[in-house]
């Protein structure tokens, strides 16, 4: 989006990143989680939540349906919608990557030019963006359909519903990918933490 308010500069506190960082013995970091509706995002993002929490690490997860109640209330399904709440996500991760935290992003996020544009924000702020890709097929994801709203949009119910009649691009360059069905959760979790030690983000 474009910058509109003119005269506005970003201000520097006497606190740094380093400096919070360093109280929370961990680095702030987003993982972003992608993959269709039913793909498991939210099912691993709450699990390594709670492992990080029993480790003794602060992270917060953001997830679709309870942004979209709040901060993103007035934006729909429409792919300009999609991007802007895509946007925003990224500049609010990017918020909690500067206080020191663990952000666990899980969206749809369907188009890959808007995940590109939150991974760049980070990346040029220095800080790690992670795309974990949460892929599975599409008939799996439909088995599931854990809200019904696959059946709804088959039904012509739901329009611009993702993988049925609005597109999912799929990550070319993600950091990692989970296949949730053929995955235990705690494997997922273990690839989750270990790549988090790796990334220098956990000591
Ligand atoms: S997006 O595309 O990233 O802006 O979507 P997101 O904010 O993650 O919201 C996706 C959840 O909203 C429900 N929902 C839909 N998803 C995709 N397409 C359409 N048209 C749609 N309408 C409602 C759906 O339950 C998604 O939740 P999850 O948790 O991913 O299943």
């Amino acid at each position: 989006a474009e910058q509109k308010a003119t005269n506005v500069h970003w201000h520097d506190g006497e606190v740094s990143t380093e400096q919070r960082n360093a109280l929370l013995k961990q680095k702030g970091a987003t993982l972003w989680f992608t993959g269709l509706s039913g793909s498991g995002k939210s099912t691993v993002a709450v699990a390594l939540e709670q492992a990080l929490h029993q480790l003794g690490h602060l992270s917060y997860r953001l997830d679709g349906d309870n942004i979209r109640l709040g901060i993103n209330k007035n934006l729909g399904f429409s792919a300009e919608d999609r991007t802007e709440n895509i946007r925003r996500i990224g500049e609010i991760s990017k918020l909690f990557v500067d206080t020191g935290v663990i952000t666990l992003s899980s969206f749809v996020s369907p188009y890959r030019k808007d995940r590109d544009s939150v991974r760049q924000l980070h990346e040029e702020a220095g800080m790690v963006f992670i795309e974990v890709f949460v892929d599975v097929p599409l008939d799996v994801a439909e088995e599931r359909d854990p809200k019904g709203l696959y059946k709804k949009a088959r039904a012509g119910e739901i329009k611009n519903f993702t993988g049925i009649d609005d597109p999912y691009e799929a990550p070319v360059n993600a950091e990692i990918i989970l296949n949730s069905h053929e995955m235990s959760l705690q494997q997922e979790v273990e690839l989750l933490i270990n790549l988090l030690r790796e990334r220098g983000i956990l000591p």
